[in-house]
């Protein structure tokens, strides 16, 4: 038996040889934020980096993306105005399809990914129908087939429905067959917990709840075994790939998915976890590209496939120089 591990780690070259887990470009999807407008480029001040863009500004970001080979991007619209059942989200000149069909005409090669939800597009910031202060639930799932169907038609490559609706990846997969989009895949954010590690994009996405808050939808972030009931029934509703998120605070269930499934695993290291690194290095407290790398790693460590996170440009363009 080997008592000395660190023969292992003495040299670079050896290290590098026994990594076990690495980083590759095509692993990893960005998430953007586009406006309704024009002439809009606004950094989110929680979120240094990252800006909403009205589709007039995207090309300097898109442009940039391709340049360095990320084609994947998952699109979140803020729309000019909101109503109380969002109806943005399935009308022709709703911000996502605006986006949709711009971004396919002059972009072609990107894979465009849109998040399937209300929250942002409500006037009471819940993620579907509010009927005497809860969510109703029928009429949800029939507003999620509608809009799906819309995503589908403007011309996107995967739906990533969000809500935590019950049975929202069955009404979506159906509604989509129904409509002659058998083909699309569906990549539900399968386990979502109730997290206030979304504060910053609810900053950045105009999304706060404005009353109550997401806990009768969203997971208890006590709870794993749930993880495996809600990860069990979008298999069986024709999930695609299945979504954790957030990422670090739950590697066990990413952990979990990866052993007890067979689908493909994403995990969304979300806002928070982007701007807790982010603070924290402007204050010279952590190194930003070590924090960044070593978050990456444990989040792929657990068995994700994909992870969509704010980082994908910084970490494509380490991946340039350095193997990780
Ligand atoms: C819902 C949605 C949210 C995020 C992605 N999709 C917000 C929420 O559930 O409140 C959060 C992503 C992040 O924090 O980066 N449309």
């Amino acid at each position: 038996m080997n008592n000395d591990l660190r023969r292992y780690r003495q040299q670079e070259a050896l290290r590098l040889m026994l990594s076990e887990t690495h980083l590759h470009p095509s692993h990893f999807i960005y998430p953007l934020f586009i406006e309704e407008g024009k002439s809009i480029k606004k950094p989110v001040p929680s979120m240094p980096g990252i800006f909403r863009y009205s589709l007039d500004m995207i090309h300097e970001e898109i442009e940039e993306l391709l340049a360095m080979n990320i084609r994947t991007v998952l699109l979140f619209g803020i729309p000019r105005n909101k109503d109380e059942e969002g109806s943005n989200t399935w009308s022709d000149d709703g911000i996502v399809q605006q986006s949709l069909r711009y971004l396919k005409k002059h972009y072609p090669e990107l894979f465009l990914i849109t998040d399937v939800c209300f929250c942002e597009y409500t006037t009471h910031g819940h993620c579907g129908i509010i009927h005497e202060g809860h969510l109703h639930h029928e009429k949800t799932l029939e507003n999620l087939r509608r809009q799906a169907i819309s995503h589908a038609s403007h011309g996107a490559d995967m739906l990533a429905p969000s809500g935590m609706i019950d049975g929202m990846v069955a009404a979506i997969r159906e509604a989509l067959n129904n409509s002659g989009f058998r083909h699309l895949p569906i990549m539900s954010y399968a386990v979502k917990y109730a997290s206030s590690f979304y504060g910053p994009f609810r900053e950045a996405a105009n999304s706060m709840p404005q009353f109550g808050n997401r806990k009768s939808y969203q997971m208890n972030p006590a709870n794993k075994r749930e993880a495996l009931l809600e990860a069990w029934a979008d298999v069986s509703q024709g999930a695609d790939i299945l979504m954790v998120k957030p990422a670090l605070p739950y590697l066990d269930v990413i952990h979990l998915l990866r052993e007890k499934t067979a689908l493909p695993i994403a995990a969304y290291q979300v806002s928070g976890e982007y701007a807790m690194i982010k603070a924290a290095a402007q204050q010279q407290w952590i190194d930003e590209k070590q924090a960044m790398i070593e978050s990456l790693l444990s989040i792929k460590r657990a068995g994700a496939d994909i992870i969509i996170t704010y980082f994908a440009k910084d970490i494509v363009k380490i991946l340039q120089d350095e193997n990780i």
